[in-house]
């Protein structure tokens, strides 16, 4: 439940002095990009907009802004609406601290990828205190969208497939942005989005509508927005689409039934860009004026506006009666609760000294590359290829345009970084072999485009691109030489940073352009290879998963990438990170997830089609190290148990290795019978345990009746069965250590 239901005097006082338009103007947000005037190729409602937002700020017409990221400005802006302001009510900044602010971290699926809620926590919070240092008081973040598909390009901002992961995950990160309680320093609020069930856009077409059932809804797309509003979270933001036809950011039953009466949530709803105004754009509202009543009773509090925010018509709506003043209050409210519980009143400006001096906390870089360190997932490592002895080696051989590009190895989702400070894979490899073997690094093919350009080029920001003059065949030949002549090559693949993220989606999982014909030839040269994939959503790698040894997902490991790939190689760390998601063999497989339900012909449920098998390449979970596990005597206490029972269930992990290891032991669960088909495998536990070398730990789950409870469409209702449970303990939904156990009615 978030804290800042209360609102004190002076907001009291507030509400009974603001005139109608200065409500209103709270309730809006403007974007703001300070843009140098006459500037080359920019959309002229851009260039218009700075100017557009002073005259509103000088009327205290504007209750928040997002895009401001240097402290001067955010100061200067904050004077503006102070004075503007009869009431000297301060500005909300907001932004995208998605993955980092200056400090770069590895993408949110990565971080995901880690099973660990500390490092997501830590992560947060050093994104919160560059991000509160620079005048930013809220992130829109997380994005805690489940996502099943991923030619949807947003895959990587979440916590894929999965929702008892996703909430721990949403949970840890609404703690490390906004620390031990709203308006704690160096911290700054959390805006989850987008709510809710934008992930399973029809084809993984972004933006596109969902049609969600309800058991879907309940059991699957909801519950990682509730852990985060429980964890106390300050904003939701809502959701572009259309959900079963009714357009999130226009959708009573989601923003009001859903939200407030069902999830109890008490902060303050944004939508997305311009979505209040984009009501008449879904053929929903018929002007302008219709789309800000309609969101605003829907139960939107503040409309992130891109230019003319539908919003400026609600003082005619008010005065009308078509938004009561009630409502208008109890939106302004939620705003300003905000603002007061960060202190903006009392301190709405920041020490630009003091943030230069956050923003180069070197502490904050060493964060982001343990970070990186844990986030890796080992996919395969045939012949212990891995991890390298940098003692024996004398030539490496690093290939594809990622190994070198600053870019993309810090991933989408970032403006404010410094690319100098980037460490590419090449510098990171090259720098842990300095002085005892050579390095040689081509790019080999050029790099691969998108057909339709990325929305971020208006920002002026993409990926590299192979000069007109590029040589493909002499890269190529270079590259393969290389290859040849080295003792192992390492070779960078995937797609670049601007393939995926926001109007990102895809209609392939193919490595894009010449990549896999670099593989293969690579490959063909005999020398050992090591695949470092950089992605945020599963590729096919069929080709490589039979003939490439070695396959580790680095994801965008961020500003220290380089660094935490080379300790990865080397051994210095180890890979102990897990699949978010399900890894499909083609795209045909798509949509594919770890939680399918038994059905007509069981034994045939890994051949459903006449020409692939229907089981993943990788399966949700999995995760090799550089030691390997080994799981038994699973056993229940309690068997028995009535259904308002919690069971423990422990297991034995055993480290059947000679080096110490990292596992993130996780528990599925089934149901045998009860009011709903239930998955035959559903992730219901987890935890990360260091088990030495040779050792055994016994780790020990409690599988709550709020783990067994589910929304059923038999009696449309939550229930919880007495039946029989089959219960799997191991290291990916693969799991074979099994016991079960009985929940009877009234034991
Ligand atoms: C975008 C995204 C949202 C982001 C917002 C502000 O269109 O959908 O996730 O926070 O606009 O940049």
């Amino acid at each position: 439940m978030t804290e800042n239901a209360a609102a004190g005097p002076r907001i009291e006082q507030l509400l009974a002095d603001l005139t109608t338009k200065e409500k209103v103007g709270q309730l809006i947000q403007y974007f703001y990009f300070s843009i140098p005037a006459g500037a080359e190729g920019v959309d002229p409602f851009m260039a218009r907009q700075p100017q557009a937002v002073e005259a509103a700020l000088a009327e205290g017409s504007v209750g928040s802004l997002l895009f401001v990221t240097d402290p001067e400005q955010t100061n200067r802006l904050q004077k503006q609406a102070i004075e503007g302001s009869v009431h000297g009510i301060p500005l909300l900044f907001g932004f995208d601290v998605i993955h980092g602010l200056r400090t770069i971290f590895p993408v949110p699926i990565a971080l995901a990828a880690s099973w660990d809620a500390d490092t997501i926590e830590r992560a947060q919070a050093v994104a919160a205190k560059e991000a509160r240092a620079v005048g930013i008081h809220w992130a829109f973040a997380p994005m805690v969208d489940i996502a099943r598909d991923p030619r949807w390009g947003r895959i990587i901002e979440g916590a894929g497939e999965d929702p008892l992961l996703a909430s721990v995950v949403a949970a840890a990160q609404v703690r490390g942005f906004q620390g031990s309680e709203l308006g704690a320093p160096d911290h700054i609020v959390a805006g989850p989005k987008h709510f809710a069930g934008y992930g399973a856009a029809l084809g993984g077409r972004d933006y596109d509508e969902v049609d969600l059932s309800d058991q879907e809804f309940w059991n699957t797309y909801l519950p990682p927005f509730k852990a985060a509003i429980d964890a106390g979270a300050g904003n939701i933001m809502s959701a572009y689409m259309d959900l079963n036809g009714v357009p999130a950011s226009g959708n009573h039953w989601l923003l009001t039934e859903v939200l407030r009466d069902e999830l109890g949530f008490e902060g303050f709803v944004v939508t997305d860009a311009n979505a209040a105004k984009d009501l008449q754009t879904h053929h929903f509202a018929a002007d302008a004026a219709d789309a800000a009543v309609r969101a605003l009773n829907a139960g939107v509090d503040m409309e992130m506006g891109v230019f003319q925010p539908a919003f400026e018509t609600l003082v005619a709506a008010v005065d009308d009666g078509r938004v009561s003043a009630a409502r208008l209050d109890e939106a302004v409210r939620r705003v300003l609760v905000v603002k007061e519980k960060l202190g903006l009143f009392e301190q709405p400006y920041v020490d630009v000294q003091e943030s230069v001096r956050v923003l180069a906390d070197t502490g904050h870089r060493d964060e982001s590359q343990r970070a990186a360190e844990r986030s890796a997932v080992l996919l395969r490592n045939e012949g212990v290829l891995l991890p390298l002895s940098a003692e024996s080696l004398t030539k490496v051989a690093v290939l594809g345009p990622l190994a070198g590009s600053k870019r993309d190895t810090i991933g989408p989702w970032v403006f404010d970084f410094d690319l100098d400070e980037t460490v590419t894979v090449v510098d990171g490899i090259r720098e842990r072999l300095a002085g005892t073997a050579s390095v040689t690094y081509e790019q080999g093919v050029a790099e691969p485009k998108r057909t339709f350009p990325s929305m971020f080029e208006a920002f002026g920001d993409s990926s590299p691109s192979a000069p007109a003059d590029f040589d493909a065949d002499a890269a190529f030949t270079r590259a393969v030489e290389a290859a040849a002549d080295a003792d192992v090559a390492v070779i960078v693949l995937g797609e670049q940073q601007d393939m995926i993220g926001e109007n990102a989606s895809r209609s392939d999982l193919s490595l894009p352009g010449d990549q896999q014909k670099l593989l293969e030839a690579a490959v063909a040269t005999g020398t050992p290879i090591v695949l470092l994939l950089m992605n945020g959503r599963p590729l096919d790698v069929r080709w490589a998963a039979q003939n490439v040894p070695a396959i580790l997902d680095i994801w965008y490991p961020g500003t220290r990438g380089g660094s935490a790939v080379a300790a990865l190689l080397f051994g210095d760390a180890a890979p102990a990170g897990k699949l978010p998601f399900t890894w499909p063999r083609s795209v045909g497989q798509v949509p594919i997830h770890h939680a399918a339900t038994r059905s007509h012909a069981p034994d045939a449920q890994g051949k459903r089609y006449w020409d692939e098998e229907s089981t993943p390449l990788f399966p949700f979970g999995h995760g090799l190290t550089y030691t390997s596990f080994e799981y038994s005597e699973v056993r229940v206490d309690r068997d028995g148990s009535g259904v308002n029972d919690t069971v423990t269930v422990s297991v034995n992990v055993t480290n059947a290795g000679d080096r110490d290891g990292v596992e993130v032991a996780q528990l599925y669960l089934h149901q045998r019978f009860g009011t709903s088909s239930r998955p035959l495998r559903q992730l219901k536990a987890f935890r990360r345990v260091e088990v030495a070398a040779g050792a055994t730990q016994t780790v020990t789950f409690e599988v709550t009746p709020e783990e067994r409870r589910y929304w059923s469409a038999a009696p449309h209702d939550w229930v919880l069965d007495a039946t029989v449970f089959d219960v799997w303990v191991g290291g990916s939904a693969d799991a074979d250590a099994h016991a079960e156990f009985t929940v009877a009615v009234d034991a």
